[in-house]
Parts: structure tokens; C-alpha cells; sequence
């Protein structure tokens, strides 16, 4: 019934009227840019149109039967809810002809002729096959959103088509690229694919009315003003809106949790008979949706609510372009997003919260009117908008760090590949680190572990830092306590003095437990992400065991204490997060920046500041502090020799954060502490 209901609903969408156009546009076509209103049908049908042509031309196209059709995906979730849907309409189960590929989870068979995947699995493809020799059409979706890996396989697709020499290399037949967009630029990306077509589907959108609220101004940037403000929005909307889905635009997972809380506990209170005045609406459904959600609960979305009841979608950005919630008629805009940047005042990649970009608005407000007239609910100040929100976003690829792209393309041999010419050629270790899918600090330690015989401490280090946060939180204050005991209890039953050591000792405790979830329960983890964090392991222990059956595979002997192994096999990936205790709890980078971060308070060594001296960090968080989390504490010999720049940073320079935030009495007091310390040559607890 279900399916039927899906089959009927795509011969609605608007692209099922060009689907003979498209087919013939794609056969004549090397390059083709499609472009059309969020919720056309260009993900989910575009795709089937493609493997329908070959089969009904098979006669001709043999050869192209047996290839693939790969469609892109800058988020995971899209890839796995899409690849969802379309099996539904093809009327496979997952993993056949339709199937998808993300990091760490491959669901893909021999059968899979549409293979929905990450822009990052695709270039790791490129990586092995430069041709891409199992395709015959490749789809790179949500181009407009220019991730950096959509952008770098942009570019590299360009490259191989134009010589005629290379892409015909290793392949039977000419490969087709698709280029998706929703209705941004498409002009630009034609003319940088060589003036291909442009094909527009038409499409009908609906007025949307906005409205700003004074709620949040430009200093507003806590996560609690503008929760409790999406929240209390949300239910104005639910008791004095007629009838119509609500879709809550958040930053994060955390967010979106506490919002569905605050919203179920408030929803409950709510009289039907009186509070609410479209009296058809009798509940209020609330589902929340970010990337890491199980995908059965992502399902559920997607679905009609029962009669009488309003859906509420609390989500990430992810709804404004890669996934379409039909019915929506109410958007709910927090105005702000959580990025990964380059911040300049830590000279590091950072995921922050950031205010939207005014094009983004207009794409999350376009949400409401794609079936009927619809509002969006700003609860930001017009002044929010003129001051704190760009024009447009900066892509990625302008924000972020290139170093594993730019190992990745060395290694494909793209020697040009920044404005800068890139010398040196990729050492034997680089060639081993790009075959890991993980970032290159942790890669490189990893590698350094295996060189040293003792991988095992690091492969689940490295698989925990790749799943979602383990350790649950619960929003109820006494809840929280008891988490809080709990995973403090982990730490010292670990004898753990830092938080990698708290990783692996969870990983391995949960592992060897009999009933692993009910103890991932007892002790406040998340049972699903040490489930992941299982499967990570084993999928980075056998691209290692592969690795190393290769003759070169380097080996190291360690003359240190054993104790100390863990901890240096961490800094040689981590030496670039290192920082300092500086004064009381606040620690200075060491990486030439001088910025001041704090512990994060969910750090195992939160508290002990002061028997710390220097340390290193996985990543920062960034709010009205710098933290850093997932912190070591290490010894300033085992980095120096690795990070030769370290001894030119002068450590009394305080960069301008530190001004903001430190006393100038705490100031004269660190620098007093430094002399001495200088002088008799001790550690800062000799001194004082
Ligand atoms: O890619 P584009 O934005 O043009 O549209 P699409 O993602 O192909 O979505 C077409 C229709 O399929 C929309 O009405 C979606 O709501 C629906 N859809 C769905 O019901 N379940 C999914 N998992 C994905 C899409
Ligand atoms: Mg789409």
C-alpha cells in the first residue's frame, strides 16, 4: 500500500514530465547541469529515469547495463534515506539494485545498479579507479551546497572528460556526468563544465510570509536563548496557527534533543478544548532529525501524521535542501548553523555555531511553500539579519583545512592543485595514511601505533572518535548527576588519567561484557554508537592488517616506558593541538596562535587544571570560550622535536582573546610565575 502510494506520489512530482527529455539530454550529453526547486523529484527519480533508458535500450547499450549509477550526496543521512526510499519504489530490498555507501557502512551488493553515496566515498573511489570504470552515469547531487569534497570531485571529473585520452582509459564506454543543483548559480557551473546544458524543471512554489521577532540580536549566540526561543515559537504556532506541519530549523543534535524535551513536556500541558484555536488540530506530533539519528526513527519523518495531529520536525540543516518533508506549511528559523570553519582566532578547523547566510533563510523559508501558502517565524531581529548574516555561505572549500584533500590529490598525482604550487612529493607514510578514512592527526597516530606493535590501543580510540558522542547526557537535572557519577566512575575504574584512555577503557569494557547493552545502559552510553564504534573498528583493522602485509610497512622500536607508549603514539598526530597551562585553568595553543582554551567540563581531566602542565586535545568547541575536549595530558619533550616551531612561540605574547578574557591582575601573576619558573628551571608547582 505504501509503495503504491510512493509509485503514485513520483508520477505527481514535477520532474516526471521531463523524464523522457532527461533521458535523451543524459545520452547526448557528457556534462549536465539539472536544476529545480527543492522537493522536484531530482534526487529520488532522476536516477530511476536513467536505469529505466538503459534497460529499454539495452539492446543497444549492453554495455552500459551492467554499470552503475552512482548519485552523490553531501550528507550521509540523505544518502541512506534516499537509497531508503527509491528500493521502496523499485520495489527491491536495500543493498540490491539500489543501495547505498557511506563512510564505514557499505550496503551496496553485486546487484547494486543505483548506488546512492557520500561526495567522500565517490573520491575515495577516485583514489583506486580514476575512470570510475564500474559507472556509467555519475550523479553529483546538491552541488549549490559546495562541500568540499562535491567540489574537488567537480573539478577532477572536469579534468578526466577533457582528455579524451584518460577517460576513455580502462572504460568500454564514455561516462556521463549529471550535475545536480537546487535553483542557485547553475549559470557558473555550466560555464566551468564547458558551457554544458542547463536543464531547468519547471517548478510551482507559493508565497511564503515572514516575520522577524526581536528574540535573538546580534550578541544573542548561546545555545539556551535560542532553544528555549524555537521552543516557545513552536507552540505559538501549534495553538494559534490553522492546521499545517511545523519544521524547527536547529544547529545540532544536542540542541534538537533538548528543544524535543522542552517541547513534549510543554506539549502535554496543552487543553485542546481551549488552548488551541483550530480545533481540527487535537495533538502535536515531535520528531526530531539530525545526521546521526538510527535511520528507522529518520523514516518516520517522511510519514503522514495520523488525522487531527500536527507534526512538528525539529532539524538540522539537512532539511533545507537534501531532504523534503511533504506537508509543511510553518517554519520555525533559528537563524544560525553549525559549521565547520577555520577560525582564525585558533588558527584551527572548528565545528561552531554560526548565523545562516541570508540565502540559506530564504531556502529554509521555501520550506513552507511547496504545496500551499506558508510562514516562516524568524526569531531573529531585522538587525540580526543586516549585521550578523552574509549574503551567501562561503563554501567549504574556502573555510576549511585542505590537508587530506590535498593528500588525496597528490596522491592521484594533481600535483597544481592550489594557487600556491604544492612541492614535495607524498612520502611512503602519506600513501598509507590517505587509504584510511579518518582525519590525518588521527590517521598518523594510528599509523605510529601500528609501527609500534601496539595498535590495539589505538584502532578503538580511533573507531570512538568516529561514531557519535558515546556518553549520554540526560536533560534532567538529577539524571545528569547520575551520569555525570557514572562516567566519572569509568574514568577511575580505568585508572584512566585522560580521555583516550577513558575511550578505549569503554570500548573494551562494553566489549567483554556479557550483556553489552544493558551495560551501556547502567552506564549512560550509547549503546547504538559503541555498536558503530564496533563496526569502525574492525573495518580500520582490516584496512590496516591489509597494509601491512606490504613489504615497506614501517616498523619502529620504543625504548620508553610503557606506560608512556599510548600517550606518544598520540602525539605524533596531535602535535599540532598542544597547549600549555598558562594561568589558574586557562591554557594557551601552542600552535603559533597563543589562543586561551579551557578544559570542556566533559573531560575526565576537568577540575584537575592544576596538576596539569601541558597537553593535548582531539578537537575545540567553541562558544563564549574556546574549549578544548578529548584532552591528554603529555610531556613538553615527547612534542618538542616534532613540532620545531614550538620553541619560537613566545609564550608571554598574549594574543588579543587573551586580553578579552584574562584579568590583567591574572596577567602580572602568570608572567611573575613564568620568570620564576624561567629561573629555577622547576615546574610551575615547584614554584608555587
Ligand atoms: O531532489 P529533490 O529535492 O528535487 O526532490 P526529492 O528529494 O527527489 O523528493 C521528491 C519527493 O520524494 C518529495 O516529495 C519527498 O518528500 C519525497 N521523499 C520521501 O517521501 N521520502 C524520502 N526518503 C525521500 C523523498
Ligand atoms: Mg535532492
Amino acid at each position: 500500500m505504501k509503495t503504491q502510494n510512493a509509485l503514485h506520489e513520483s508520477k505527481n512530482l514535477p520532474i516526471y514530465q521531463h523524464k523522457a527529455t532527461l533521458q535523451q539530454a543524459v545520452k547526448d550529453n557528457s556534462f549536465l547541469v539539472v536544476t529545480g526547486e527543492t522537493g522536484s523529484g531530482k534526487t529520488t527519480q532522476l536516477p530511476q529515469y536513467l536505469h529505466q533508458n538503459i534497460k529499454l535500450t539495452r539492446k543497444l547499450y549492453t554495455l552500459y547495463y551492467s554499470l552503475r549509477i552512482g548519485i552523490t550526496q553531501p550528507r550521509r543521512v540523505a544518502a541512506i534515506t534516499v537509497a531508503q526510499r527509491v528500493s521502496q519504489e523499485m520495489h527491491c530490498s536495500l543493498g540490491r539494485e539500489v543501495g547505498y555507501q557511506v563512510r564505514f557502512d557499505d550496503c551496496t551488493t553485486q546487484d547494486t545498479v543505483v548506488k546512492y553515496m557520500t561526495d567522500g566515498c565517490l573520491l575515495r573511489e577516485i583514489l583506486a579507479d580514476p575512470v570510475l570504470s564500474q559507472y556509467s552515469v555519475v550523479i553529483l547531487d546538491e552541488a549549490h551546497e559546495r562541500s568540499l569534497n562535491t567540489d574537488i570531485l567537480l573539478g577532477l571529473l572536469k579534468q578526466t572528460l577533457s582528455s579524451p585520452d584518460k577517460a576513455s582509459k580502462g572504460r568500454s564506454v564514455p561516462l556521463k556526468v549529471v550535475v545536480m543543483s537546487a535553483t542557485l548559480e547553475t549559470d557558473k557551473l555550466s560555464v566551468f563544465l564547458g558551457g554544458c546544458p542547463v536543464f531547468t524543471i519547471p517548478g510551482r512554489t507559493f508565497p511564503v510570509t515572514s516575520k522577524f521577532s526581536c528574540a535573538i540580536g546580534p550578541k544573542d549566540t548561546e545555545s539556551s536563548v535560542y532553544v528555549k526561543e524555537v521552543v516557545k515559537v513552536a507552540l505559538d504556532v501549534h495553538t494559534s496557527e490553522m492546521a499545517g506541519d511545523i519544521l524547527v530549523f536547529l544547529t545540532g543534535q544536542s540542541e534538537i534533543e533538548k528543544a524535543c524535551d522542552m517541547l513534549y513536556e510543554k506539549a502535554e500541558s496543552i487543553d485542546y478544548r481551549y488552548d488551541v484555536q483550530d480545533h481540527k488540530v487535537e495533538g502535536l506530533l515531535i520528531l526530531p532529525l539530525y545526521g546521526s539519528m538510527p535511520t528507522d526513527q529518520q523514516k518516520q519523518i517522511f510519514q503522514p501524521p495520523p488525522p487531527g495531529i500536527r507534526k512538528c520536525v525539529v532539524a538540522t540543516n539537512i532539511a533545507a535542501t537534501s531532504l523534503t518533508i511533504n506537508g509543511v506549511k510553518y517554519i520555525v528559523d533559528s537563524g544560525f548553523v553549525k559549521q565547520l570553519n577555520h577560525n582564525s582566532r585558533v588558527g584551527m578547523d572548528i565545528l561552531e555555531v554560526v548565523p545562516i547566510s541570508k540565502s540559506e533563510a530564504l531556502q529554509r523559508a521555501g520550506r513552507a511553500g511547496r504545496t500551499s501558502a506558508g510562514k516562516c517565524f524568524r526569531i531573529y531581529s531585522p538587525a540580526f539579519w543586516e549585521k550578523c548574516m552574509p549574503e551567501y555561505t562561503v563554501p567549504e572549500i574556502q573555510r576549511t583545512s585542505l590537508t587530506a584533500v590535498i593528500l588525496t590529490l597528490k596522491c592521484l598525482g594533481v600535483h597544481d592543485c592550489s594557487e600556491k604550487p604544492v612541492r614535495g612529493k607524498v612520502t611512503r607514510l602519506g600513501e598509507l595514511m590517505v587509504e584510511f578514512p579518518l582525519p590525518p592527526g588521527l590517521t598518523r597516530a594510528l599509523l605510529q601505533a601500528a609501527s609500534l606493535g601496539c595498535e590495539d590501543l589505538l584502532l578503538p580510540v580511533a573507531a570512538m572518535l568516529s561514531v557519535e558522542n558515546i556518553f549520554i547526557r540526560p536533560g534532567h537535572p538529577e539524571k545528569q548527576k547520575e551520569a555525570d557519577k557514572k562516567h566519572r566512575q569509568l574514568g577511575v575504574q580505568a585508572g584512566s588519567c585522560n580521555d583516550f584512555t577513558m575511550l578505549l577503557s569503554v570500548f573494551e569494557k562494553c566489549k567483554a561484557s556479557d550483556a553489552p547493552s544493558a551495560w551501556c545502559k547502567d552506564n549512560y552510553i550509547h549503546w547504538r554508537a559503541l555498536k558503530s564504534a564496533f563496526s569502525v573498528e574492525t573495518q580500520l583493522r582490516e584496512i590496516l592488517l591489509r597494509l601491512q602485509k606490504k613489504r615497506d610497512f614501517p616498523m619502529e622500536k620504543f625504548n620508553g616506558n610503557k606506560s608512556e607508549l599510548f600517550r606518544r603514539c598520540l602525539c605524533t598526530g596531535y602535535f599540532t593541538n598542544v597547549a600549555r597551562r598558562s594561568v589558574g585553568k586557562v591554557f594557551c595553543t601552542m600552535d603559533g596562535h597563543g589562543s586561551m582554551v579551557h578544559i570542556h567540563p566533559s573531560s575526565t581531566l576537568f577540575d584537575q587544571e592544576a596538576q596539569l602542565d601541558w597537553v593535548i586535545f582531539h578537537d575545540l568547541l567553541v562558544t563564549s570560550r574556546i574549549y578544548i575536549r578529548t584532552v591528554c595530558p603529555i610531556r613538553y619533550d615527547w612534542v618538542k622535536d616534532l613540532l620545531p616551531k614550538l620553541h619560537e612561540v613566545d609564550v608571554y605574547e598574549l594574543s588579543s582573546v587573551a586580553r578579552e578574557e584574562v584579568t590583567d591582575e591574572e596577567v602580572a601573576k602568570w608572567v611573575t610565575k613564568e620568570a620564576a619558573k624561567r629561573q629555577t628551571g622547576g615546574s610551575a608547582e615547584d614554584v608555587f
